[in-house]
């Protein structure tokens, strides 16, 4: 265990680095079976990841000490099963304040919980929360930020993008997890004292494509349809050409 000096109050406090992990969600999860309760906010930091999970069953690419690569653990008990969607929202918010400085105007969010810049991705969210009875146990807070790489597998080239390409500087990766900490507890904290609705209408309005009209897909069906906003359960509302809004989860619309 090692104890950071960093400016929050507990996000990051408890630092654990890595150079090799296969991800570091998995030893987070390792760690929360121990007997030992973590101190809310332990973070675990990888030099290597060499088996970062990704949402659906994808796989999360990081070359070796170039980016960012993290877990947090959170206990978001006042968070209701029903609003969990709130998590995704903070933590989505949270990369999005930290990296503004960097980036400016040309940041979004993808929904549910990518980081774009322009149309390329940049960073990535895993969240995996454990559940006992009727409300949230623990979440694990799983980021991945492309920073420093500049050359990606030609599947995901076209389609990628990092810090360091964008600003043609190299960024410190410590300072950056820093004020990434920084700014998921302020949102945290924010929403925890009941000021959910300015980071849920901040979310919407930070969207990738909000307001814009764009392509999709469901099952078979392409359409062309505005982003207008995102349900308290964390469904995208789509106004579709006819007027009508369509409601999807998370697996059951594509953007094309
Ligand atoms: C995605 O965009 O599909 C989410 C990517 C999340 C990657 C991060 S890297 C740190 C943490 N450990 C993992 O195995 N995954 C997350």
């Amino acid at each position: 265990m090692q104890n950071n000096t960093f400016s929050t109050l507990f996000v990051g406090q408890n630092l654990i680095k890595l150079s090799y992990v296969d991800s570091t969600n998995n030893y987070l999860k390792l760690l929360t079976s121990k007997s030992e309760p973590l101190p809310e906010g332990t973070a675990i930091m990888a030099d290597n990841q060499f088996a970062g999970r990704g949402q659906r069953e994808s796989v999360w690419q990081s070359s070796p000490g170039q980016n960012l690569t993290f877990s947090i653990y959170l206990l978001p008990g006042f968070i209701p099963l029903t609003k969990s969607f709130l998590l995704n929202v903070i933590v989505s918010i949270g990369v999005y304040d930290a990296l503004y400085p960097y980036l400016g105007d040309d940041l979004s969010v993808k929904w549910p919980n990518d980081i774009y810049y322009k149309h390329y991705k940049i960073g990535g969210i895993l969240i995996e929360n454990a559940i006992s009875g009727i409300g949230f146990k623990h979440s694990i807070v799983g980021i991945g930020l492309n920073v420093n790489q500049l050359d990606f597998d030609d599947a995901i080239s076209a389609k990628a993008s990092s810090l360091s390409l964008i600003l043609q500087r190299n960024v410190d990766l410590l300072i950056l997890f820093n004020e990434i900490c920084y700014a998921i507890e302020s949102a945290y904290l924010n929403v925890k004292q009941g000021d959910a609705e300015s980071f849920i209408n901040k979310y919407v309005e930070k969207l990738y494509l909000f307001n814009e009209r764009a392509m999709f897909r469901q099952n078979e069906n392409i359409f062309e349809g505005q982003i207008v906003g995102v349900s308290t359960e964390g469904y995208l509302q789509i106004r579709l050409e006819n007027g009508n809004i369509l409601s999807c989860g998370i697996k059951e619309v594509e953007f094309l």
